[in-house]
């Protein structure tokens, strides 16, 4: 069997880690029938801190292709990407097309998949935020219902998919994420420094992260998120997105209790994820990464896909809300009950076992 994984952007890179490794396991139990997994790499992010980095770190397998597509416009780049990707997949024949989560690169890998009638498998199935403003909620509806094998991390996103009238393909695999936190976690401890070069001790610090486009597309709400960082008592650190260093620099924003250092790999945003007191972010993953390691998060958006961490009163929404997100941190008081969520830390396992007997 032959799958080609499409990839692009930081969380892709990790999800996809972890797939692959299962692929490389399953390989060593299964000789005869070997998967070979052809990687195709975007090139939506492209800064070592962004890309690099993680193929590194989580020795992911080197792409066989490298779209090189740059940043742009989300037509523009979507648009590059379909064309690069349909060009190598006539040429590649995959049976399976494997799409991670919500980004350009996942729509470009859907539309050109399903234009070839190549069957499409969508890790992190299912994830709605009902807001259309979103550009990942495009991306997430249509790769779902182009999808044939739709991964879903949850039963609401089992749930949600039923609601589209998507009846056939779905497995509940839980979320690869949770296995790479799992590879991540205790190899993060020996790996990473990250504490001692920040001088940082445990739970004396916040971290956080802002790179979502309402966020950072609206001027207003970025002001207001960094305003209330700089009104905390208390240190945060802030590995930056690119996305949002460019509009940083353009401001005089240099207040003391707030740590701007460059996007992190990950088993250094692990370590800090760790020991935080709090974590502050407009991430996907990093809400359910809070969640994992039991940390409190408050989420600067208005709304979340990972609705089970709100509901559990371990994720706060705070909008961009300068008075929200100040008195979420002040008063954040963690919950008792912290039931398993997404999975059982083998979704790649599942991935890889859905694949093979869909085939
Ligand atoms: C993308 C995804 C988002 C995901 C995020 C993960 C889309 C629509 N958005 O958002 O869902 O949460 O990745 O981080 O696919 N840039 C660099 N260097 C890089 C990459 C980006 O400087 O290596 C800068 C460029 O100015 C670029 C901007 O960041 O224009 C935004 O990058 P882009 O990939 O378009 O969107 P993200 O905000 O990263
Ligand atoms: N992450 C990282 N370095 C950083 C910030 C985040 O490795 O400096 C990791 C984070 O731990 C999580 C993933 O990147 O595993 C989330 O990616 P991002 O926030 O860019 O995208 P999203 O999850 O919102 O799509």
């Amino acid at each position: 069997m032959k799958v080609s994984t499409i990839i692009g952007a930081r969380p892709q890179f990790i999800k996809a880690a972890t797939v692959s490794r299962a692929i490389s396991e399953y390989n060593k139990k299964n000789p005869v029938n070997i998967i070979e997994e052809i990687i195709i790499h975007t090139g939506q992010h492209y800064d070592d801190g962004m890309s690099a980095v993680f193929f590194r770190e989580l020795e992911i397998p080197v792409p066989k292709y490298n779209l090189e597509v740059g940043s742009g416009q989300h037509g523009w780049q979507t648009g590059r990407m379909l064309a690069a990707i349909e060009k190598i997949l006539l040429v590649e024949k995959p049976d399976w097309v494997v799409i991670y989560g919500d980004t350009n690169s996942t729509l470009a890998g859907a539309l050109a998949a399903a234009k070839l009638h190549i069957r499409i498998a969508h890790v992190e199935a299912g994830l709605r935020s009902f807001n259309r403003r979103m550009p990942e909620e495009i991306n997430r509806v249509i790769s779902d219902q182009l999808s044939e094998l739709l991964l879903c991390p949850s039963p609401s996103s089992m749930n949600n998919l039923a609601a589209e009238g998507i009846a056939e393909g779905i497995v509940m695999i839980g979320d690869v994420m949770a296995d790479a936190l799992q590879f991540a976690a205790h190899k993060a401890e020996a790996v990473s420094n990250i504490l001692s070069l920040l001088q940082l001790r445990p739970r004396e610090y916040l971290l956080a992260t802002v790179h979502r486009a309402e966020n950072t597309d609206e001027k207003e709400r970025l002001d207001n998120i960094l305003s209330a960082f700089a009104a905390l008592n208390e240190t945060v650190v802030f590995p930056v997105h690119p996305r949002t260093r460019k509009l940083i620099e353009k401001e005089q924003y240099h207040p003391e209790n707030v740590r701007m250092i460059d996007p992190l790999g990950y088993f250094d945003i692990v370590a800090l994820e760790k020991s935080a007191r709090l974590l502050l972010t407009d991430s996907g993953g990093m809400q359910k990464e809070a969640y994992w390691l039991e940390v409190p998060c408050i989420t600067l958006r208005d709304e979340t896909e990972w609705i089970e961490t709100w509901k559990l009163g371990w994720n706060i929404l705070a909008g961009a809300d300068r008075g929200r997100i100040i008195e979420a941190v002040r008063s954040f008081r963690v919950p008792s009950d912290h039931p398993q969520l997404y999975g059982d830390g083998n979704a790649a396992r599942y991935c890889v076992d859905a694949l093979v007997e869909n085939s």
